[in-house]
């Protein structure tokens, strides 16, 4: 499977652009994500604990290639089930409207993502709580300008907290809390215009992983949560300290015992 995968990523960066052969590849990722979660089957009739980080960078990796979509997919995915399983309410909604919307007898397909609606919710309260590049890429000023009463040179080093500015109470109300009605129903994107909330940074910079990053963090989550049951000591699930590195990512990785919830047939199809 994962051979399989890598040469058909060979074929495709043989013959295209890089832009172009990253959306092809954003459309050929469920054969990846539909083999982890066998495998992730099999592991859970012998109860071996599986490492989400890992098993997101797993899947990142055969299907991104890049440091860059690697780290930041596996550590907003991470982040993402930490938080969705942590919130009782946020986890019952989304298990509903995945086994509304797919049922228990297949896996999740792409396709089915865009019928979710509370999902997408959730996925942008994760973005927003944990933006995996804090800091975004700095930038220099081509002029000077005015930014909040401060005067900025012309040639300065700017760099904008995008992690800082979730956490601001004079904007949002309850900052430190993962609640996805925050943004159900809401217009706002993380195409980099809304500077609410900004993920991917703004500009041309952002658009290179935007379109496969934010497919893949929808796409694994749902297929995680709606395919097993996950089993997390608390400790580990409620610790959200966090790791500086090339990007942020939860202190205390989680390790956790997938319990299949889906018909056998799912699997072993
Ligand atoms: C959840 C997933 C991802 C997040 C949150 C994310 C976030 C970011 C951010 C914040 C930047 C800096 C943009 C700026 O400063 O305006 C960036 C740059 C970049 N990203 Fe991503 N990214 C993700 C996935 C990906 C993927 C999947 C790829 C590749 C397939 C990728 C490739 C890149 C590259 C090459 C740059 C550097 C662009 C430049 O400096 O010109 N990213 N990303």
């Amino acid at each position: 499977m994962a051979w399989k995968t890598l040469k058909q990523q060979e074929d495709v960066f043989s013959s295209h652009t890089i832009t172009e052969a990253i959306w092809i590849i954003t459309y050929d990722t469920a054969s990846v994500v539909h083999g982890l979660l066998k495998q992730l089957y099999l592991a859970s009739m012998t109860k071996n604990s599986v490492n989400i980080a890992e098993l997101a960078f797993m899947a990142s990796g055969n299907i991104e290639m890049f440091v860059a979509g690697t780290e930041t997919t596996s550590s907003t995915f991470e982040w993402g089930m930490a938080e969705i399983l942590r919130k009782p309410d946020a986890y019952k909604k989304i298990v509903m409207e995945l086994d509304q919307v797919v049922g228990k007898d297949q896996f999740v397909e792409e396709s089915d993502i865009s019928n979710l609606p509370y999902l997408p919710a959730a996925v942008k309260e994760v973005f927003w709580l944990h933006p995996a590049i804090p800091l975004l890429v700095p930038r220099s000023t081509n002029e000077a300008c005015e930014v909040s009463g401060y005067h900025i040179r012309k040639g300065c080093i700017v760099l904008v907290n995008v992690w800082g500015m979730a956490r601001d109470p004079s904007v949002w109300e309850d900052p430190y809390e993962f609640k996805p009605e925050r943004f159900l129903g809401s217009n706002i994107d993380v195409k980099g215009h809304d500077f609410n909330l900004i993920p991917f940074g703004s500009g041309n910079r952002s658009r290179i992983g935007l379109p496969l990053g934010h497919h893949m963090v929808h796409f694994y989550l749902a297929a995680l949560i709606h395919a097993f049951e996950w089993e997390f000591p608390d400790d580990i699930l409620d610790n959200v300290e966090e790791r500086m590195g090339l990007t942020i990512q939860k202190g205390k990785t989680l390790v956790g015992l997938p319990k299949p919830r889906l018909s056998d047939s799912a699997y072993l199809h």
